[in-house]
């Protein structure tokens, strides 16, 4: 490994797999989600921005298939521990669980988190209740209006998770927007870079954007960074 930088994300984030107290707190919330067979009526923000229709969805359903898992969302909160960012943005709340990990990750962060369908942030919100998280604004509505009204704030990003609408176009979109409110201390999450061609064209176009010095891929996330002490840009593939 050439990067002491990486060499660092490695052994003090990617293989530090340490219990925290609130992991069972969180992941009790999801086991709870997991054995709900409610139905919510949700808004579909799958194609692009608009809201195309509106259906009846389990909640079980929902939480078995558009979570992060407990190993990647852990993962983002040792990040957030280890960076210490401020200002955090996750694109796609769904029930609040990777939320919960990154706003625990640093007490004195303030977490904006965005989400469509009021029926999902509305149990998104009871969870922060339950688990007593007082860091988290949730922005209610389609990204493609909240999140421009929101960078008129003009607050700097410091970390960003995008974990929704994974469309090349929305997402490079995406990218764009989070990108003049970065530093070169920022650090941008993109989900799912390999699940689709669309979102590895998104992934290529990302990781090779300028400004842009060094990119991780963990297969199920991509990670660039901004910073300017790495020598030359590189872009690194870790198994984890
Ligand atoms: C994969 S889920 C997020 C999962 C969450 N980050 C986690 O790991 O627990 C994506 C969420 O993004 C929302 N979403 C997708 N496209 C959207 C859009 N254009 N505007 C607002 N919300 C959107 C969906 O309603 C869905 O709840």
């Amino acid at each position: 490994m050439h990067s002491p930088f990486v060499f660092d994300l490695i052994i003090n984030v990617l293989n530090d797999r340490k219990n925290e107290p609130w992991f069972e707190a969180i992941e009790s919330v999801r086991q709870t989600l997991k054995k709900n067979h409610d139905f919510i009526e949700v808004e579909d923000f799958g194609a692009g921005s608009a809201v195309i229709k509106s259906n009846q969805r389990k909640i079980s359903r929902i939480a078995n298939s558009s979570l992060k898992s407990a190993k990647y969302a852990q993962l983002l909160h040792r990040m957030v521990k280890y960076f210490r960012p401020k200002n955090i943005v996750e694109l796609g709340t769904s029930f609040g669980i990777t939320s919960a990990y990154l706003a625990k990750g640093n007490p004195e962060a303030h977490l904006y988190t965005f989400e469509g369908a009021s029926s999902i942030s509305n149990i998104a919100q009871q969870n922060f209740k339950k688990l007593g998280i007082h860091n988290i604004e949730l922005i209610n509505g389609d990204f493609g209006k909240t999140l421009p009204n929101f960078l008129e704030k003009n607050l700097p990003i410091d970390f960003a998770f995008i974990d929704g609408n994974h469309r090349e176009k929305p997402t490079i979109a995406y990218f764009e927007s989070l990108l003049s409110h970065c530093n070169e201390h920022s650090i941008l999450v993109f989900d799912d870079i390999h699940w689709s061609a669309e979102m590895e064209n998104a992934w290529d176009f990302i990781k090779n954007n300028q400004s842009v010095t060094m990119s991780v891929d963990l297969f199920f996330i991509g990670i660039v960074f901004f910073r300017k002490d790495f020598k030359e840009k590189q872009h690194f593939t870790i198994q984890f």
